[in-house]
């Protein structure tokens, strides 16, 4: 079985009359070490699928099985611990504490864990080290750049090592050089054995991936990836 399949899963919002079809049935199964990048149509379905993949959201029919466990059939805490030891998010609108400097910000996952106060720092010292920032530790989100802020969002998403990163338009707000500096950043942290998942609108940045799916009128299927065809 692979690392994450979605077997069947639908995602439906309100009821009768204003009910809306999000994700009408998709099947997707992403191997263990995979980049996959998720295309799409503002509006079909991709961050439903993230978020049903990351376990934010159940789905209305099927199920998520990751390493071999079907996610939604674990009681609401067991999933949130579950979400805490194996998964980290990047938001389309993530947003720093702006009154916490970068390393603050960084350390905020690790704060329900059982680390010594050092042991905390410095892990995410050297989460922030892989993303080239280390010399900012101590500035406040305001005194970064945008490029900037979205590596320590994504030294947040990393800090406690887990197995897997989700990331909805993680360059969404970027010109292209800070784009191409995320992105190498995730395709590094993928070299080292890091699962992603990334929604993205931009094809060029989709090309980062192994395999590149597209969300529409509620399935999924697959795209050519021309980087591989070349
Ligand atoms: N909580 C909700 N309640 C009702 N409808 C919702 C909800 N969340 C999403 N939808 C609807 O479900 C559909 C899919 O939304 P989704 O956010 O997954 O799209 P998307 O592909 O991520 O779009 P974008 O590229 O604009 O971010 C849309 O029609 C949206 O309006
Ligand atoms: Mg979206």
């Amino acid at each position: 079985m692979s690392y994450i399949v979605a077997d069947k899963v639908a995602k439906e919002f309100g009821n009768g009359d204003g009910k809306v079809t999000a994700v009408r049935s998709i099947d997707l199964s992403i191997e263990q070490g995979e980049f996959i990048s998720i295309m799409g149509e503002s509006g079909a379905g991709k961050s439903t699928l993230l978020s049903m993949l990351g376990g934010l959201l159940s789905p209305t029919r099927g199920h998520i099985n990751i390493g071999g466990i079907d996610i939604y059939s674990l009681k609401r805490d067991k999933l949130a611990d579950f979400r805490r030891e194996f998964m980290g998010f990047i938001f389309q609108s993530f947003q720093l504490v702006p009154y916490l400097n970068v390393l603050e910000n960084v350390q905020l996952p690790l704060a329900v864990t059982h680390h010594s106060e050092a042991a905390k720092k410095s892990l995410a010292l050297s989460a922030l080290e892989r993303v080239g920032l280390k010399d900012k530790a101590h500035r406040l989100p305001n005194q970064i750049s945008g490029g900037e802020q979205e590596r320590v969002a994504i030294a947040r998403a990393v800090v406690n090592e887990p197995p897997i990163l989700f990331a909805d338009e993680p360059t969404g707000n970027l010109d292209s050089r800070n784009s191409a500096e995320v992105m190498n950043l995730l395709k590094k942290l993928n070299s080292e054995g890091q699962t992603i998942v990334m929604v993205t609108h931009s094809r060029l940045n989709a090309e980062y991936a192994d395999r590149i799916v597209e969300v529409a009128d509620g399935g999924i299927k697959d795209m050519p990836v021309m980087r591989a065809m070349c």
